[in-house]
């Protein structure tokens, strides 16, 4: 039997008994409104913000909405077991911790905090190459709880393998790979108050402790901050990449690399020949290409085409439990998490962060035995039926 994550809620009226509430709503859609009122317009509107007019994120949300679960009854659900294989690991639940660089904008403790609340909870976290903690720091402050590495692909290529050797002898054992950010995109609430943290030296953390990246540096960075930062511009991303350059990340990287960005089935098909080990089906949250296919709808597509050749995950529009169900019965082997998350430390550091992980495991936990399934694996398309528009 595996731990009951719904157990939470008895937990929370428990703890009424003396007068204590949650110090956090335990609807995580509430988040991005308390989150709107609390912190500054900047990081707020940095997290919150979307590419465009932010239809993507619109429409992330509303393929999902769409999407109904459809629950069965008298199915033994007494026992229930969430855990999950997921590229040769054994994660306690189908989540893991979407990389969201710079947090140092939401809270002091940054990316610790989140570390250590998915450790405390065992969950991966995949860290950003845009945090603003070194990864060796935030390694140490998850003890050997699992993590996993995401990659800005770097123009140059030292840095670039540099990263990987930190990221390998700091623990990581999965590198994902993010593809649609070759460019920064058209982001209004960004643009509309100039704000952007990496000018500033802010989620540069990685580069700036990176000796390749430093032996580029005429001066120390803190001699020439102005300079450390253009060196950064200029290398951060590649657009001129393309999947043959893959087979230099598959020499560096012996354990599981996942491509994080794929919307096309063909690129998916692409990827295995590549020799990649899975995908995440992510548009980043609605923050690149406004206007875009919602993820889940281009989910079951991705899954269909790729079968049992590749390990496929899902994020972009993922707030609760029954979001975590639908993804699964679209075809996703596990969900990353991503604005709740960076909410949850915003407004309460670690704990803030914990209490997002277990509000949605509890709910999710819930949702799956309410519908007539004691373990994710038995969740498939049939559990869904798509409301008229
Ligand atoms: C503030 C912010 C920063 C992000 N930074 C990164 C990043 O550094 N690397 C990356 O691969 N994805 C990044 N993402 C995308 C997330 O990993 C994830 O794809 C996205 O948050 C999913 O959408 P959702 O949060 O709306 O569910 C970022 C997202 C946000 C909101």
């Amino acid at each position: 039997m595996g731990k009951h994550w719904g157990d939470f809620q008895y937990e929370i009226y428990l703890n009424g008994m003396t007068g204590a509430v949650p110090r956090l709503p335990t609807d995580l859609t509430r988040l991005e409104a308390l989150v709107e009122r609390r912190l500054g317009p900047g990081p707020v509107g940095y997290v919150a913000g979307s590419a465009g007019n932010g239809s993507t994120a619109l429409a992330n949300r509303a393929a999902l909405d769409r999407r109904r679960i459809v629950p069965r009854m008298l199915r033994d659900v007494h026992e229930r077991d969430l855990s999950a294989e997921v590229l040769g690991r054994a994660l306690p639940a189908p989540l893991a911790l979407a990389p969201v660089g710079v947090l140092s904008i939401m809270h002091p403790d940054a990316e610790c905090a989140a570390a250590r609340a998915a450790a405390a909870q065992g969950v991966p976290y995949i860290l950003s190459s845009a945090s603003s903690t070194p990864m060796e720091q935030v390694a140490e402050a998850m003890g050997d709880a699992e993590r996993w590495f995401q990659l800005y692909w770097a123009k140059d290529r030292e840095v670039t393998r540099s990263f990987l050797d930190r990221a390998k002898a700091s623990g990581f054992g999965v590198l994902v790979v993010t593809l649609d950010t070759p460019l920064l995109a058209w982001r209004p609430r960004d643009l509309d108050q100039a704000y952007l943290p990496f000018l500033h030296g802010v989620g540069t953390a990685n580069y700036f402790t990176d000796p390749a990246f430093l032996a580029g540096l005429a001066k120390p960075v803190h001699e020439d901050l102005n300079a450390a930062v253009l060196r950064f511009v200029g290398m951060f991303a590649d657009p001129g990449k393309t999947w043959p350059d893959l087979a230099f990340l598959r020499r560096h990287w012996d354990g599981p690399i996942v491509l994080k960005g794929v919307l096309h089935p063909d690129d998916a098909l692409l990827a295995a020949e590549a020799g990649m080990d899975g995908v995440v089906v992510s548009n980043h949250g609605g923050r690149q290409v406004a206007g875009s296919v919602a993820a889940a709808d281009a989910l079951p597509r991705v899954a269909r085409a790729v079968g049992d050749r590749l390990t496929v995950l899902f994020d972009s529009g993922v707030r609760t439990g029954d979001d975590v169900f639908k993804a699964l019965a679209l075809g996703a082997r596990a969900v990353l998490l991503g604005r709740p998350y960076v909410y949850g430390l915003g407004l309460d550091g670690q704990a803030g962060v914990e209490h997002v992980i277990r509000c949605l495991l509890a709910e999710f936990d819930l949702t799956l035995a309410l519908s007539g399934h004691a373990t994710p694996a038995t969740v498939t398309a049939s559990d869904l039926e798509e409301s008229p528009a």
